[in-house]
C-alpha cells in the first residue's frame, strides 16, 4: 500500500497569488470574444494596415437601393475619422454581418441599439435583427434629426434564438444620413456593466477563482511601431481610456482590428469583478521582433507611461491620473500590485531601457512588484539575459514563457528544483503543453504540483486563454467559442481545479511504497535519420562528412542544392552515441537558414538544429515527439548570404553545434520519464488540500494520514476514467470533466484509490 502522510502545520511555503490567469488579445479574444459588443466594426474604421482584406465597410451590406460612401470630411472626433454617408431610398436597409455565423440574440433577452448620427431631414429607422430568410428576432424604432452628431438609442427585445442574425437599419423614407459607432449590445453583460463582457466567458473566468490576471497581452504589447499614433502602434494603455467613441482603433499584431473597447480601465473593472489581482504588462520601449528601440533621449515619456499607469490604478481620486478613473466611474483605487514590463524580450535593446524603468518605479512606487521577462524559452540567450538582468536590478519576478510537447513537461518536472529561492521569484506568464487533449491536461497537472511546491514559483498562468474558433491564431487555448457557445477544455477544468483549491500554503508531506522514475523509453541514443531542409531559402551545401566515432567509420556525402521548395534531403541514417556531421553552407537568396534533424525514428521523432530559425533570429535545438515541438537550447544568430561551416556533435544524449569552429548550442536532452505519482499538499484556514496526480495506466491504492486537526470528511474532485486522446468539443463539451463526491474520513486507515491517469483534488475538514 502507498502511503501519504500529510503535516499541515509544517508550512514551507506560501502561495500567496500562485494561480491566475493571462488575457491576450489574440485569436479574437477581446472583439469578437469577451467584449461583448455584437457588431463587427462599428465606427468604419477597418483598414488595409490591420488585415490585407480589411476596408472601411467590412462586415457591412447594403440593399441595392441604398447610395452609401465612407467619408472623413466632419467626423465625430479625431480618433474616429471615417463615418458612413447614406442616401436612401424608402424601405433601403444596411446591414451588419457581426462576427462568427453572425449576431447572436436569444430569446426573451434585451438588446440596447446606439449610434452617433446626423441627418438634416428627419430619418425614421428601423432596427431590427434578422436572419438571411429574413425572419425578424427583435425590431424597435428610432427617428433621427438634427445636423450634429448625436448618440440614439434604443432597446431591442429578441422573440427568439438565432446565432445566424444581422443587425439591419432600414430607412422608412427616402433619406440622407450620416452614420458612425453603430453598436449592439446585450444589456445582459457580467456583471450588467455598460460596455460589458460576454456573460459565459466571462463566468467561466469568474469560477476558475484566479489570484490574478495578466494583461493586456504578450507579443501583443511589444509588437508594433513606436509610435502611438500610428495604425500599427505597440499597445500604449493609454489610448485605451475614455469615452469608446473617442477611442483610436488599431491593428491588432494577430492581423485583425481591436476597437480598444475593452481597454485598460475595462480590464482593470473585470479583474476587481472577479476578485484577480491586476497585472498588466507595459512594452519597454523596444520591438523585439524588428530589433527597434524608442531613443534613449526619448524614453522618459514611456517611463512616465508607467508612472501613470500606476497613478491610475492606485492613485486617490484628487491625482490626475486618479481622477480620470474617477471620471470613468471607478473613484476608488484598484490596489495594483504588480507590472509587468516586456514580454519575451530578446536583444541588448531591452535589457538597456529596462533599468530606466525599473530605477523609475522602485523610487516613486517601492511596493509594486516589478516583473522582468526572460524570452520566449525554458533557456537560451533571452532567458539568461533576463535572468541577469532581473538579478542585477533586483526584479521581484521573472515572466519566463515557454510551449513545449508533454514529453519536455515530463522531462523537466524538476525545472525549478535548483532556482534560488531568494532571488527573483519565477513568474511563469505563459505556459502549455501543445494540445487540449485529455493527456495534455493531466501532463499539465503533473508539473503544477511541482510549481506549487518549488519555493522559487511565485505566480502561473496557462496560456493562451481564449479562442474564438472562426479565428484562429494560435492553439492550443484554454477556453474555445463561437458567437453563442464555449467549450471548456481539460486543460480548463485541470487550471480550474487547482486555481479553485490554492490553498494559502503549502506544507510538507512524506510519501512511501513508490516506485522508482518509471524511464518512458529504451534507446537513450540520438540514432537514427538525418536529413537537412532549407528555410525558405535557396543556397548549396557541400563536404558532408558523417563521422561515426564508436567505429571510426567517416561517410562522404554528395553535396546538396537547397531550394525554396523546402525539400527534405535524406542524408542517411546512423546507429550510434557518439557521431559528427559537418558540413559547408552558403545562402544564395532568401532570408533564414536551414534546419537539420537528426536522431529520427519510425515515429517521425527527431531534433531539429535550426540554423537561421524564426525571422532569421535563432539557432535553436528543439525536440519534436508526435510533431510538436520544444525549444531545449537558443541562442540570437543571423544567418547571411556567406559561407559557414557548420558542425554537430552528439554524445550520447549531449548534442553541441559549432558555427565556423564557435560552439553554439551545448545542451543535454532529457528523456521523459514518469514519477509513480505527482503530489502536492496544501492548507487553507482550517481545511487540508492534497492534489494527487497519477499518469500512470495502473490503479494507485493509497493509505492517506494527516498529522494535524481532526478531519471528518473529505470533498473529492477528480478527472479520471478519460482515454487519453478525448477532446471536449462544441458537439460534445462535456467529453471531460471533473466528478464531485464526498466521504467520511477518519484519521487511521482512510484509503483512496487513485484511478489510472487521473487528477483528483482533496479537500479535508
Ligand atoms: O500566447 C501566444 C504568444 O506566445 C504570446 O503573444 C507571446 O508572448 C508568446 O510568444
Amino acid at each position: 500500500m502507498k502511503k501519504i502522510k500529510i503535516y499541515e502545520k509544517e508550512s514551507y511555503k506560501k502561495l500567496g497569488d500562485l494561480y491566475g490567469l493571462f488575457f491576450e488579445d489574440i485569436n479574437h479574444a477581446a472583439d469578437g470574444g469577451l467584449y461583448a459588443e455584437l457588431v463587427q466594426n462599428r465606427s468604419f474604421e477597418f483598414c488595409e494596415i490591420d488585415r490585407k482584406e480589411y476596408h472601411a465597410l467590412t462586415a457591412w451590406e447594403k440593399s441595392v437601393n441604398t447610395e452609401w460612401e465612407i467619408c472623413t470630411q466632419n467626423p465625430l472626433n479625431e480618433e474616429n475619422t471615417h463615418y458612413l454617408h447614406v442616401k436612401a431610398e424608402k424601405d433601403a436597409y444596411i446591414r451588419n454581418l457581426g462576427f462568427n455565423t453572425g449576431i447572436y440574440v436569444e430569446a426573451e433577452k434585451t438588446y440596447l441599439f446606439s449610434v452617433y448620427a446626423r441627418a438634416e431631414k428627419k430619418v425614421r429607422l428601423t432596427v431590427s435583427v434578422t436572419d438571411d430568410a429574413g425572419t425578424v428576432y427583435a425590431k424597435n424604432t428610432l427617428e433621427i434629426q438634427g445636423n450634429d452628431w448625436t448618440k440614439y438609442a434604443c432597446k431591442v427585445k429578441a422573440t427568439d434564438t438565432t446565432a445566424v442574425g444581422r443587425l439591419v437599419l432600414t430607412f422608412g423614407d427616402e433619406c440622407v444620413c450620416d452614420l458612425d459607432m453603430v453598436s449592439l449590445f446585450p444589456t445582459d453583460t457580467f456583471m450588467g456593466r455598460e460596455n460589458g463582457l460576454r456573460k459565459d466567458i466571462a463566468e467561466a473566468l469568474g469560477e476558475m477563482k484566479p489570484k490574478f490576471m495578466r494583461f493586456p497581452g504578450g507579443c501583443l504589447t511589444h509588437d508594433g511601431s513606436l509610435n502611438d499614433h500610428d495604425r500599427n502602434s505597440m499597445y500604449r494603455w493609454k489610448r485605451t481610456l475614455g469615452k469608446i467613441e473617442e477611442r483610436p482603433t488599431w491593428r491588432n499584431n494577430w492581423g485583425y482590428n481591436q476597437t480598444l473597447g475593452l481597454g485598460y480601465y475595462e480590464y482593470f473593472c473585470f479583474c476587481e469583478d472577479i476578485g484577480a489581482k491586476p497585472l498588466p504588462v507595459l512594452p519597454g520601449g523596444f520591438n523585439p521582433h524588428k530589433g527597434e528601440g524608442v531613443p534613449m533621449e526619448a524614453l522618459g515619456a514611456w517611463v512616465q507611461e508607467a508612472l501613470d499607469l500606476i497613478e491610475f490604478a492606485n492613485g486617490d481620486a484628487s491625482t490626475p491620473m486618479g481622477s480620470i478613473r474617477k471620471e470613468m466611474g471607478h473613484e476608488k483605487p484598484f490596489h495594483m500590485e504588480y507590472l509587468g514590463i516586456g514580454n519575451e524580450e530578446i536583444g541588448e535593446g531591452f535589457f538597456e531601457r529596462y533599468p530606466q524603468f525599473h530605477n523609475a518605479i522602485r523610487e516613486k512606487y517601492p511596493d509594486i512588484k516589478i516583473i522582468n521577462t526572460a524570452g520566449p524559452f525554458a533557456v537560451g540567450e533571452g532567458y539568461e539575459a533576463g535572468w541577469t538582468s532581473a538579478k542585477q536590478y533586483g526584479s521581484d519576478l521573472v515572466d519566463e514563457h515557454y510551449y513545449s510537447s508533454p514529453e519536455w513537461f515530463l522531462a523537466n518536472m524538476h525545472h525549478y528544483e535548483d532556482y534560488d529561492e531568494n532571488g527573483p521569484k519565477v513568474f511563469l506568464g505563459e505556459y502549455a503543453s501543445w494540445g487540449n487533449t485529455y493527456y495534455n491536461a493531466i501532463v499539465e497537472a503533473a508539473y503544477m504540483t511541482h510549481l506549487e511546491r518549488s519555493k522559487a514559483v511565485a505566480l502561473a498562468c496557462y496560456a493562451p486563454m481564449l479562442c474564438n474558433v472562426d479565428y484562429i491564431n494560435w492553439a492550443p487555448d484554454m477556453l474555445w467559442f463561437n458567437n453563442h457557445e464555449i467549450v471548456k477544455t481539460p486543460n480548463y477544468y485541470v487550471q480550474k481545479m487547482f486555481m479553485e483549491h490554492q490553498g494559502s500554503d503549502a506544507v510538507r508531506f512524506e510519501l512511501e511504497n513508490l516506485d522508482e522514475i518509471i524511464s518512458l523509453t529504451d534507446n537513450k541514443n540520438i540514432a537514427g535519420k538525418l536529413s537537412i531542409i532549407g528555410n525558405d531559402v535557396e543556397g548549396r551545401i557541400w563536404d558532408l562528412k558523417l563521422t561515426d566515432h564508436t567505429t571510426g567509420a567517416v561517410t562522404q556525402l554528395p553535396e546538396l542544392a537547397i531550394t525554396t521548395e523546402n525539400l527534405e534531403n535524406v542524408l542517411g541514417s546512423i546507429d550510434s552515441s557518439d557521431y559528427t556531421l559537418e558540413f559547408h553552407f552558403q545562402r544564395t537568396a532568401g532570408r533564414k537558414g536551414l534546419k537539420i534533424f537528426f536522431g529520427e525514428n519510425e515515429k517521425g521523432d527527431k531534433i531539429q538544429w535550426e540554423f537561421g530559425g524564426w525571422d532569421n533570429w535563432d539557432c535553436n535545438l528543439t525536440t519534436i515527439y508526435n510533431g510538436r515541438g520544444s525549444t531545449i537550447s537558443h541562442r540570437i544568430f543571423h544567418v547571411e548570404d556567406i559561407e559557414y561551416t557548420l558542425r554537430l556533435e552528439i554524445k550520447e544524449r549531449h548534442i553541441k553545434t559549432y558555427v565556423n569552429g564557435v560552439l553554439w548550442n551545448d545542451v543535454t536532452d532529457r528523456l521523459p520519464e514518469l514519477e509513480e505519482l505527482y503530489v502536492t499538499a496544501s492548507i487553507e484556514q482550517n481545511k487540508t488540500i492534497l492534489k494527487v496526480v497519477n499518469l500512470t495506466g495502473e490503479a494507485k491504492d493509497t493509505e492517506i494520514l494527516i498529522d494535524g486537526e481532526p478531519k471528518s470528511k473529505v470533498n473529492i474532485t477528480s478527472l479520471h476514467d478519460y482515454a487519453l486522446t478525448t477532446e471536449n468539443t462544441f458537439e460534445q463539451p462535456q467529453n471531460v470533466v471533473p466528478l464531485e463526491s464526498t466521504e467520511d474520513y477518519k484519521a487511521e486507515g482512510y484509503n483512496y484509490t487513485f484511478a489510472p491517469h487521473s487528477v483528483t483534488v482533496m479537500v479535508f475538514e
